[in-house]
């Protein structure tokens, strides 16, 4: 497994707009009390993400669960929300075939096809429905705290809609992945009866992808879960040293912290330039925001950098003027993949027509590569600061990797930032509102609270 980080492009000396050599000189101290915080909590057992790789037990729940079921079911579908299906979605286009759902069973080798059902939204759901051979699905349900609402709610609907289809044996359609001890769905598992695997007590559900909340998707098809847990623990490896030039994942946070508080560079964007990792860009938003999006002290104006996904090529023709032109309030970081699965060579042809003749000859994957360059390049000589994250090839030891290194970073971030990047106060108060709204019996106290919010008024409304 290689993964390098190229920094060149955020440093004050060598792009104009980049980090001031003091401020990283002055860093070092700054990553090293960082470190010791990050040391302080991962002694007290709350960075359970970090040792997946060690947890035989854990990952033996998942691979024992798929070779139970193998051959059962035809449709895979996760349900989940948040940290509980990013994860899944970033494997899935990172580690399956494009258009894996339309290959023939064949062509898939006989291993499902995969769904992930991250929102509550009637029509994908009721689609979905209608095509499934519910006979043959399995529904993964996935929730830490074992009671969010939406999840919750498509838990229902499909419990419904197995006694009707399977009757019976609906439990057996379902596992739960779920904490070990708490929360009503693993209640739920003891009392049903149905399946369940354990999210750690102590890994977060953004920090999750290599607890069951990826690794049994991945080993229900047949993805290499022990590549994907031994890139993580190398990249760990890596992250031991406390001095910052050392350590990718501290070179990471470290400098779009500065960037963010020297530089006010608040936006940070991931831009992969591979289609397989599109969805790790997502993943990363979701961690990166509900991690660092906080206030340090009760009733401060709040503080946090802006996580942005981009696609490369693909966004060079819309995000990209304005990464170039537009306020210089933003980072990026690309990942470039050294080697393309099934590269193909452009045919030499037209030779005599400008646009097109000196592009024969070349292959995609080169075009791509020579693209992501260009616009780092380009972004640099505007005084863009801008990173690449290269790594050798789109697997699953090298994903493996990039989860822990941006996992490792957005905790050292949060120790830079003075935040806590475990928790996630701020989306509580919306879930209170909505539970007074649909009626839940513990939620007095805010349904007293959305009583006394200003209601729509007709002056304002068009
Ligand atoms: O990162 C987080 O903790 C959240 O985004 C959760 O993943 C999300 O709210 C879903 O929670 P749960 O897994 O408890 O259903």
């Amino acid at each position: 497994m290689t993964l390098r980080i190229d920094y060149t492009n955020m440093m004050g000396d060598v792009v104009k707009g980049g980090v001031a050599a003091a401020d990283w000189q002055g860093a070092s101290q700054r990553f090293a009390a960082a470190h010791a915080g990050f040391g302080k909590r991962r002694d007290a057992g709350e960075l359970g993400f970090l040792t997946l790789g060690a947890n035989a037990q854990l990952h033996k729940q998942s691979t024992d669960f798929a070779a139970r079921v193998a051959g059962k079911f035809d449709d895979i579908i996760v349900l989940g929300i948040g940290g509980s299906a990013l994860g899944p979605i970033a494997l899935r286009t990172a580690l399956l075939e494009p258009q894996w759902n339309s290959l023939t069973d064949k062509e898939r080798g006989g291993r499902p096809r995969m769904h992930v059902l991250d929102n509550v939204d009637p029509r994908t759901i009721a689609a979905l429905l209608g095509r499934l051979n519910l006979q043959r699905s399995l529904f993964v349900v996935t929730s830490k705290s074992g009671g969010t609402a939406e999840t919750m709610s498509q838990y229902l609907v499909i419990s419904e809609r197995l006694q009707q289809g399977v009757g019976k044996s609906a439990n057996e359609h379902f596992v739960f992945v779920t904490d070990p001890q708490n929360g009503a769905l693993r209640a739920l598992a003891r009392s049903e009866g149905v399946a369940a695997v354990d999210i750690p007590a102590n890994v977060g559900g953004r920090y999750s992808v290599l607890t069951p909340v990826g690794i049994l998707p991945a080993a229900l098809l047949g993805m290499d879960t022990n590549a994907l847990l031994t890139g993580a623990d190398a990249l760990a490896a890596r992250c031991t040293s406390a001095e910052l030039a050392k350590n990718p994942a501290g070179i990471f946070g470290t400098l779009q912290y500065l960037a963010d508080t020297t530089l006010g560079r608040h936006i940070q964007v991931l831009m992969p330039y591979s289609d397989p990792l599109r969805d790790i860009a997502d993943w990363f938003v979701q961690l990166w925001a509900e991690s660092l999006g906080k206030h340090r002290t009760e009733g401060d104006a709040g503080i946090g950098p802006t996580p942005l996904a981009a696609l490369g090529a693909t966004d060079q023709h819309s995000k990209v003027q304005l990464f170039m032109e537009g306020p210089p309030d933003k980072t990026v970081t690309f990942i470039s993949v050294n080697e393309v699965a099934h590269d193909v060579t452009i045919p030499k042809m037209h030779a005599d027509v400008k646009e097109l003749g000196y592009l024969g000859g070349h292959t995609l994957g080169e075009l791509l590569s020579i693209e992501q360059r260009a616009t780092a390049g380009a972004l640099a000589r505007r005084g863009r600061p801008n990173m690449t994250i290269h790594i050798d090839r789109v697997d699953a030891e090298h994903l493996g990797a990039l989860f822990m290194l941006l996992e490792i970073a957005t905790i050292y971030a949060g120790e830079l930032y003075g935040v806590n990047p475990l928790n996630q106060p701020g989306v509580e108060l919306g879930k209170q509102f909505a539970y007074a709204m649909l009626g839940r019996p513990d939620a007095d106290q805010a349904r007293r609270e959305w009583n006394l919010l200003p209601k729509p008024e007709a002056r304002y409304s068009v």
